[in-house]
C-alpha cells in the first residue's frame, strides 16, 4: 500500500492478548511482492464476510465448542426488510454461555456478531451482551431498520434486566446488567439505522459505556418532520469512550451525550445536539448543518453534590451552517465557573448567534466568520495561582504544524477496516502455526509470519490468546488488539513504538481500538485468586514497568487506547478488586506528530502519562485515575529503582497523572484527571483531597492546556512539583475545571 520502507517495531514483551480479531497492516517488506493495493472486485462483500473464521476464546470452559464468529444469517436473519430478524440476531448474540443478565463481566465469551448486507427489520432492542462487536460489511453497510411498532430504549443496547421495565432507563443500577463505568469492550460498525417508519419516539443507539468503547461508521436516518421524536443515540452516564465517523441525519435530538469523558471525532448532524451531563468532552471534527441549535447543554450547579451538569465542553475544527445558536447552555455561566467552554477554528455560515443563554442572553454573536480561539470559564496564566474569568477571546491556541491537515485543522485518520481488500490479501496467523490458545508459546511462529509477510499481506490475528516470551517486531499499523502481561512481569515493557511515519503520510504509524489491558483478566495470572486487594500477593503482583514507550525516533497516530492496570478482576464474579504494580504508563520521547486522541492511562505507580523531551504532540481527551493504593506506599514504591529516579516522575505522595520535562510545542485539549482513593478509602471524595497535586510541568516545556478537569486533587497544575492552582478556586460540579492555562 505504500511506497516506502519502513524500520519499525513494535515490542511485546510478556503475553499478547488478542482477545479479539486483531489486523496488523504489515509496511517495511522485504517480501517480494508488496501489496500495494486491495484486490477485492467490486461485488465483493467485505473480506469479514468469507474469510476463514478460526478464532476462539482460550479461556471459555469450552474452547473447541464455543464460537466466536457469529454472521447473523446464520441464525436465520433474512435481511430483506420485510421479515422481523430481531430474535434471529439476538440469538446469534447470546448463543454459547455469555455475559448477560447477572454477569457483571467477564473476558473468556468474546462475540464478534456479523451482518451482511442487507435491511434487517428490529421490532424491539438487540442485547448487546458483554464483549460485543456488532459489524456490518463495510464495503455496502446493512440497515438495521425499526419496525413501525418498534418498541424499546434503542435499536441496540439496551442492558436491563427486566424485559418490562427496558423502556425506562432510570431504574437504578440494580435494573442493569453492567455497572456503568464497568461497560468495557464493545464496538459497533459500519450501519445505517434508519428509524424513519416509527411515528413515535424511537431511539437507534443506547450508548452507557465505558472505555475500550467505539462507535464507527453508522450512518443514522431519522424523520425531518417537525416535533418527531427520534433521537440518534442516547448515552446517560458511563465512563468513555471514543466515536467517530458517524453521520446523524434529522431527528429531534442526535444524540444525548451523558458521561464524564469522551473523545469525539469527525461527526456529521444534521440536527440538534443535546448534551445532558459530562465532566468532560473533547469534540474535535464536529459538522453540523440545519440543526435549531448545535449544542444544547444542561448546566448544573457549581458544588460537587449538586445537579451536576455540562463541566467543560471542549470544541476544535467545527464547521457550522444554517443553524440559529451553535451553542446554548440553559442557565448563564455565574461569573465564577459553570459550564466551562472551550472553542478553537470554529466556521459559522449564517449563525446569528455563537454562544446564548436559553431564554436569556447572547454571550458570543456569530453570523458567518471563524472564531479563532473563544472560553468561558477560568483563564491561568504561568505560576499566577489567580485565574480569570472569562467570557471572550483568548489568544490563538497554539498548534504544531506537525499535527495539522493541509486544511489547518487538527489532522485525523479513520480506524482502518481494509474494505477494498479480498481474503486473499490476509494470512491468518492461526493458519502459519500459532495456536493462540493461551498456552503454546507462540513467539517463534509469529515472528517468522512476520518476517515473511510484513509488507505483502495484511496479518489476521484471529481471536484468541498468544503468548509471547519474547520480543515480536511488528509493522505499523494495528487495530483491534490488545496486549498485556503473564505476571510476574515487573521489567516489562508492554510496547516499544519506534516507527515514523514516511515523509507526506500522516497517520501511517498507528493504533486503533488497540488497548494495553495489564492483568485483571483470564490467562494473565494476576486476578484476584493471586492478587487480592489486601496486597498479600506481594512480589506476584508485578504487572510491567512501563506499559506504552513511544520512542525519540518515533511518531505514532493513536485513536482510542485505554492503557489500564487492572483494579478489579474482570473474570472473578463480584469484580473483585485487586492489588497490582505496574510502574509507568505511556512514556512519549517523541519529537512528534503525535495525536493521542481519545486514550486513557490508569493506575501506574509512577505516573500515566510522562512527556520527556518530547514535541508536537496533539493530546485530546487525556483520562487517567491514580492508583488506589496510594498513598501507601508512595511512588516509586513498591517498586525499587535499580538507579536514581528521575524527580520528574516522582509524584508527591501519589502518581503525576501527566508529568511534563523539556517538552515542546504540546497542545493538550481536554483532560480527566482522576483520584478517587487514598489508601483505599473513598473518604477523601467528600473533603475533595484524595492526592495534593496531580498535573506537574517543568519551567521549560512549551505546553498548553485547555479544558482541564481534575476530580479531588488539591491542586490542579504544579510547576516543578510546586503546587499553583489550587481546585477550590475552580469548582464545576463532580470535577474543578480550568478552562484554559498558558505559559505566558
Ligand atoms: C434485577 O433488578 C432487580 C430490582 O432491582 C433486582 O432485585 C435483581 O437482583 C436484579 N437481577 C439481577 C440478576 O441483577
Ligand atoms: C444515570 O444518569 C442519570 C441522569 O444523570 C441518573 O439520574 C442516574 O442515577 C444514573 N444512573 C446510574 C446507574 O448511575
Ligand atoms: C469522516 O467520516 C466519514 C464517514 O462518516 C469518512 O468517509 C471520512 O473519511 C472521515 N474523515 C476523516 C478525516 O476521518
Amino acid at each position: 500500500m505504500f511506497s516506502r520502507s519502513l524500520r519499525n517495531a513494535l515490542l511485546g514483551a510478556g503475553t499478547l492478548l488478542g482477545l479479539l480479531t486483531t489486523t496488523v497492516h504489515s509496511l517495511g517488506s522485504t517480501c517480494s511482492t508488496p501489496l500495494t493495493h486491495g484486490s477485492a472486485a467490486a461485488g465483493d462483500p467485505f473480506w469479514r464476510q468469507n474469510i476463514a473464521h478460526q478464532g476462539i476464546a482460550a479461556f471459555n470452559s469450552n474452547p473447541s465448542g464455543y464460537q466466536v464468529f457469529r454472521n447473523v444469517k446464520d441464525f436465520g436473519a433474512i435481511g430483506d426488510g420485510n421479515a422481523d430478524d430481531t430474535a434471529a440476531i439476538n440469538a446469534a448474540i447470546s448463543s454459547g454461555s455469555r455475559c448477560g443478565e447477572g454477569c457483571d463481566s467477564t473476558t473468556t465469551a468474546p462475540a464478534i456478531v456479523y451482518f451482511p448486507s442487507g435491511s434487517y427489520k428490529v421490532s424491539t432492542p438487540l442485547i448487546a451482551l458483554y464483549q460485543t462487536q456488532l459489524i456490518g460489511d463495510a464495503r455496502n453497510p446493512p440497515t438495521l431498520l425499526a419496525a413501525p411498532s418498534f418498541s424499546g430504549i434503542a435499536l441496540i443496547g439496551k442492558f436491563y434486566n427486566s424485559t418490562t421495565h427496558y423502556a425506562d432507563p432510570y431504574l437504578g443500577d440494580n435494573w442493569q446488567y453492567y455497572t456503568n463505568q464497568n461497560n468495557f469492550f464493545r464496538s459497533v460498525r459500519n450501519f445505517v439505522i434508519d428509524l424513519r417508519q416509527v411515528s413515535g419516539s424511537a431511539t437507534g443507539i443506547h450508548w452507557q459505556v465505558s472505555q475500550a468503547t467505539s462507535l464507527m461508521n453508522i450512518v443514522f436516518q431519522m424523520s425531518t418532520a417537525a416535533g418527531n421524536q427520534h433521537q440518534g443515540i442516547f448515552m446517560e452516564n458511563g465512563s468513555g469512550g471514543f466515536l467517530g465517523d458517524l453521520v446523524i441525519n434529522g431527528g429531534n435530538i442526535g444524540a444525548t451525550f451523558g458521561n464524564q469523558q469522551f473523545t469525539v471525532r469527525n461527526v456529521t448532524f444534521n440536527n440538534p445536539i443535546n448534551a445532558i451531563w459530562n465532566w468532560g468532552w473533547t469534540f474535535q471534527g464536529v459538522t453540523i448543518n440545519n440543526a435549531q441549535v448545535g449544542f444544547d447543554l444542561s448546566i448544573g450547579d457549581t458544588s460537587s453534590t449538586g445537579n451536576q451538569g455540562v463541566g467543560a465542553e471542549a470544541i476544535i475544527d467545527a464547521v457550522v451552517t444554517n443553524t440559529p445558536i451553535f451553542v446554548r447552555s440553559s442557565i448563564p455561566s455565574n461569573g465564577h465557573l459553570q459550564g466551562s467552554i472551550v472553542l478553537n477554528n470554529i466556521k459559522l455560515t449564517n449563525v446569528p448567534i455563537a454562544v446564548g443563554v436559553k431564554n436569556g442572553a447572547t454571550v458570543l454573536a456569530g453570523g458567518s466568520m471563524t472564531i479563532d480561539s473563544w472560553a468561558q470559564g477560568n483563564v491561568f496564566k504561568g505560576t499566577n495561582s489567580a485565574g480569570t474569568f472569562t467570557q471572550g477571546n483568548i489568544a490563538s491556541i497554539p498548534k504544531a504544524p506537525a499535527v495539522l491537515d493541509s486544511a489547518g485543522r487538527i489532522f485525523g485518520k479513520s480506524h482502518p477496516q481494509y474494505a477494498d481488500y479480498s481474503p486473499s490479501d490476509f494470512v491468518s496467523v492461526r493458519s502459519h502455526g500459532a495456536k493462540g490458545d493461551g498456552h503454546t508459546d507462540d513467539t517463534a511462529a509469529l515472528q517468522a509470519i512476520f518476517a515473511q509477510y510484513a509488507g505483502c499481506k495484511i496479518i489476521f490475528f484471529d481471536a484468541g490468546t498468544y503468548i509471547v516470551s519474547n520480543t515480536i517486531n511488528i509493522p505499523a499499523e494495528i487495530t483491534d488488539m490488545i496486549f498485556t502481561t503473564k505476571g510476574p512481569a515487573a521489567g516489562a515493557i508492554i510496547v516499544e513504538w519506534n516507527v515514523h511515519d514516511p515523509a507526506g503520510q500522516q497517520g501511517a504509524a498507528g493504533a486503533w481500538d488497540t488497548h494495553l489491558i495489564i492483568g485483571g483478566i483470564a490467562g494473565s495470572g494476576l486476578q484476584a485468586a493471586q492478587c487480592p486487594s489486601s496486597g498479600s500477593g506481594g512480589n506476584s503482583c508485578f504487572a510491567d514497568y512501563l506499559g506504552l514507550h513511544l520512542t525519540s525516533g518515533s511518531s505514532a497516530y493513536i485513536e482510542g487506547m485505554w492503557v489500564w492496570l487492572a483494579d478489579h478482576d474482570l473474570d472473578t464474579p463480584g469484580s473483585a478488586q485487586i492489588t497490582l504494580y505496574s510502574g509507568r504508563g505511556v512514556l512519549s520521547e517523541s519529537q512528534g506528530p503525535v495525536w493521542l486522541i481519545g486514550t486513557a492511562s490508569e493506575h501506574h505507580v509512577n505516573y500515566q502519562y510522562f512527556l520527556r523531551g518530547a514535541a508536537n504532540h496533539y493530546i485530546g481527551l487525556a483520562q487517567t485515575e491514580t492508583p488506589y493504593f496510594q498513598p501507601n506506599p508512595v511512588p516509586p514504591s513498591p517498586f525499587i529503582p535499580s538507579t536514581n529516579v528521575d524527580p520528574a516522575t516522582l509524584g508527591v505522595g501519589a502518581a503525576w497523572a501527566l508529568t511534563v520535562q523539556n517538552a515542546q510545542n504540546i497542545l493538550v485539549f481536554g483532560a480527566g484527571f482522576y483520584s478517587f482513593f487514598n489508601n483505599y478509602n473513598t473518604a477523601c471524595q467528600g473533603t475533595q483531597n484524595c492526592q495534593q497535586q496531580i498535573l506537574n510541568l517543568d519551567s521549560v516545556s512549551t505546553i498548553s492546556i485547555y479544558s482541564l478537569n481534575t476530580v479531588d486533587a488539591i491542586s490542579q497544575i504544579s510547576v516543578n512539583a510546586n503546587a499553583v492552582i489550587s481546585g477550590s478556586s475552580n469548582p464545576n460540579g463532580f470535577s474543578n475545571t480550568v478552562t484554559a492555562w498558558t505559559r505566558n
